[in-house]
């Protein structure tokens, strides 16, 4: 069973998008600045994925964890979020990308909640590139829902409890409709995962790399991808 990192490109990468702070703060500059300068990098990542053999591209853009940073971080960032949904929307559209966010929207404001909606909904033909992007997302709290919804399936009778395995427990998850990540990069040094898919990381590989992510090219992220490829994954079994 083992695969030795099947010649090429991994379908499924997932990109913690570390480090603007620290970006904004080497230029004596306030921490948005570095959120700005990380937003413009996005969308050459995402261009960049059909040349380079990527279907799924999933993105941290806000943990659940995030909302402890001050106020003005906070409101700066989803100010943002918006702005940068409203003017992306007819780029991506065109280029054929998909997108989806995951995360719980509960939190979020209700303009933000709706061009959400209508980039999922304008986008929902596309299949060039699935951009997800994880919006008040956290691991444990995707889970912890997921969870909530199989109980209310189970009470409700839909749901035999016996018959709940691995895959019972993943058609809850907000991922659903995506592969697990076969490779998850993180950016800005730090070697953790903070609270990013939890559960579908369980077999992914992973780099940690020291650029921050406003610095972060296309042709680093090809680095990483060739680097990834010659990886063996054995998913637990005996290396063959
Ligand atoms: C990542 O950059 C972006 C978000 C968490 C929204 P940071 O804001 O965490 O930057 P550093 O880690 O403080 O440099
Ligand atoms: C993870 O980065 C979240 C995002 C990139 C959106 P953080 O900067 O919030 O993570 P910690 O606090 O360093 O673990
Ligand atoms: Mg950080």
């Amino acid at each position: 069973m083992g695969k030795r990192g099947n010649g090429g490109a991994p379908e499924h990468v997932a990109i913690i998008m570390d480090g603007n702070g620290r970006w904004a703060q080497a230029r004596g500059k306030p921490r948005l600045f570095g959120h700005h300068a990380g937003a413009k990098r996005v969308r050459e990542i995402v261009e960049a994925c059909p040349d380079l053999g990527v279907k799924y591209l999933t993105i941290f853009a806000f943990s659940t964890e995030n909302w402890k940073r001050t106020q003005t971080e906070v409101s700066g960032l989803m100010k943002l979020f918006k702005r940068y949904l409203m003017s992306e929307t007819k780029q991506l559209v065109e280029a054929g990308v998909r997108v989806r966010f995951i995360g719980d929207r509960i939190r979020l404001d209700e303009t933000l909640v709706a061009l959400m909606d209508e980039l999922e909904l304008l986008t929902c033909a596309n299949d060039r590139v699935h951009l997800t992007v994880a919006l008040n997302y956290g691991g444990r709290d995707e889970v912890t829902r997921a969870a909530k919804r199989l109980c209310r399936d189970v009470a409700a009778g839909k749901v035999d409890p016996e018959k709940v395995d691995a895959e019972e427990l993943a058609r809850h998850l907000d991922t659903y409709v995506l592969p697990d990540p076969d490779l998850v990069i993180r950016t800005s040094g730090e070697a953790r995962i903070s609270n990013f898919l939890l559960w579908q990381s369980a077999y992914s590989e992973y780099e940690f790399i020291d650029t921050l992510w406003p610095d972060f090219t296309r042709e680093e992220f090809a680095r990483v991808l060739a680097d990834f490829s010659q990886r063996e994954r054995r998913y637990g079994a005996v290396p063959g």
